[in-house]
């Protein structure tokens, strides 16, 4: 089947240019920079941003090879970077950084930029620069810090952008890969049943004997993944779903009973939170809690495992954005951001085989696959949650007392954002607690408690994410109600971070 190549050059938003291309029903696939080979079905290729700098000998190059194709290139930010650099332009690098909002001056016709304004709001990520052009090649585009944010080479058909057109803080991003797609020449007809069909037939093809364990969070993609297998497998499907104390208020039942009502899946839930609350004693790094949640998580699952015959696999619902923010794909060079929470470690040990047909998917397709199985949207439309749950919600020191006072307030923020409507439009949000605390005043007395904090957000892919513009009323409605009925808090704050700089969760 004819595709287009990503040539990975460790950006964080690789699977981003992918997953556009799935957009626009593109086959696609992702190979490290160092990894090109031969190809007669490669259309085109695209090649990533990535941390590096392009002039500097022994850093990412472009392989020959792909030159020889003479297929068309388009290069984003490092790869823009490079591709001048290799074809004999300058790039230097003056201590100038350019992150965020810029606005894109449209300077010379460019099939790239067929359609679009002249003038196009887009999103920069980057330290170096281009400041000369190799020969053949003309600025299409600048920008007040980029002068050459986008050029191309009309004969041969390569393209730079300085900016990132995948992410959606850049306008018509879409739009401008949509017409690279026809420099391209390639048919549009690859579909989300297409994916879940490849997805199916490499499990079968997989899984040939033995059952498969499933550490079932209750989220939107373990559940869809449940699904998926289960109809597969049936009975050779067990699921296992950790109560570690830090989910929100009644979620282990909810989850179990729904699961067991819409789909007839049996869920083994077990009981761990005294386990987990001592050894978060005293513990207030991020990424010591992220770690022992993490093992502690896997010692309990591993026990109750033992009790399971013939498992050979253990599925995992782990999605692209889990895999990037940890730097996961060991071929790649992206930067730790935080350790996701997952059983990692526990194949090894248990000698199981790793199962994680989503790999490489967003959030929102997984929801496309749920609807192409036709789950509920109540199980579908849920938010994301995350592996480590409450107990990086709670920030410092995990206490019983500070659990039951997030989810109380937590209770009451997600229960007036549903009875609103404004749930399914946020994409996610919760009430992390801050471990601080705030004179008040109640009635005529003066009190010395904790603050709650609200954080609401909306993404599709959960890289980049804006703060959900939720009107005043409603926020100073849930204030009111958590202060007062959440015993012990004095204050309510919102938090207006965009990502970046931020990330959704605090920790
Ligand atoms: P951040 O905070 O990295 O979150 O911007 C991006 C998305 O990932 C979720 N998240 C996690 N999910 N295990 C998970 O399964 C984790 O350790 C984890 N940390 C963050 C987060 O809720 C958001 O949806």
């Amino acid at each position: 089947m004819k595709k287009v190549l990503v040539v990975d050059y460790g950006s964080q938003y690789t699977q981003l240019i992918a997953r556009r291309l799935r957009e626009l029903n593109i086959y696609s696939e992702v190979t490290p920079w160092d990894e090109i080979s031969n190809d007669d079905e490669v259309a085109g290729f695209i090649l990533s941003g990535g941390p590096e700098t392009s002039n500097i000998k022994g850093n990412p190059t472009i392989n020959q090879l792909i030159f020889d194709s003479k297929k068309p290139i388009l290069g984003i930010c490092y790869g823009m970077q490079v591709l001048a650099h290799q074809e004999g332009g300058k790039i230097i690098n003056d201590g100038k950084k350019e992150f965020g909002n810029a606005k894109l001056i449209i300077k010379d016709w460019s099939s790239l930029f067929n359609n679009l304004p002249n003038q196009i709001d887009v999103w920069m990520s980057h330290g170096d620069k281009v400041v000369a052009l190799p020969e053949g090649y003309e600025v299409i585009a600048s920008s007040d810090n980029s002068p050459i944010a986008a050029y191309q080479n009309l004969e041969k058909n390569y393209f730079g952008l300085q900016f990132h057109p995948e992410v959606t803080h850049t306008n018509h991003g879409l739009a401008m890969i949509e017409n690279f797609i026809q420099v391209c020449e390639i048919q549009k007809n690859w579909s989300s049943e297409d994916i879940l069909e490849q997805i199916e037939q490499r499990v079968t093809g997989d899984v040939q004997e033995g059952k498969v364990l499933l550490a079932l969070s209750g989220g939107v993609d373990s559940t869809v993944l449940a699904s998926v297998l289960h109809k597969q497998l049936g009975k050779r499907l067990v699921c296992v779903m950790v109560d570690h104390g830090l989910l929100r208020k009644d979620e282990a039942q909810n989850v179990t009973s729904s699961l067991k009502e819409k789909i007839n899946l049996d869920i083994n839930l077990v009981h761990a939170s005294d386990i987990f609350l001592r050894k978060l004693k005293g513990v207030t790094d991020p990424e010591t809690k992220r770690k022992i949640i993490g093992n502690t998580f896997i010692e309990v699952f591993e026990e109750e495992a033992k009790k399971f015959e013939d498992i050979k696999w253990l599925a995992q619902g782990t999605i692209y954005p889990d895999v990037i923010e940890s730097a996961g794909n060991s071929k790649t060079k992206a930067k730790v951001i935080k350790s996701h929470h997952n059983v990692g470690g526990l194949p090894e040990r248990m000698q199981l085989k790793l199962l994680e047909p989503f790999r490489m998917l967003f959030k929102d397709e997984v929801r496309r696959i749920g609807r192409t199985i036709n789950l509920s949207e109540e199980i579908i439309g849920r938010h994301p949650f995350p592996g480590p749950g409450l107990g990086i919600r709670v920030i410092g020191e995990v206490t019983s007392d500070r659990l039951h006072k997030l989810r109380e307030a937590d209770h009451i923020f997600l229960t007036e954002l549903k009875s609103s409507g404004f749930y399914n439009k946020a994409s996610q949000a919760y009430a992390f607690y801050l471990p601080i605390k705030s004179v008040g005043v109640v009635g005529d007395n003066r009190i010395y408690a904790d603050v709650i904090g609200l954080r609401s957000v909306d993404t599709s892919d959960f890289m980049t994410a804006k703060v959900t513009n939720l009107p005043n009323d409603f926020v100073q409605h849930v204030s009111t109600r958590i202060v007062n009925e959440v015993q012990g808090v004095s204050r309510v704050v919102y938090d207006i971070t965009s990502k970046p700089p931020a990330t959704i969760e605090w920790e």
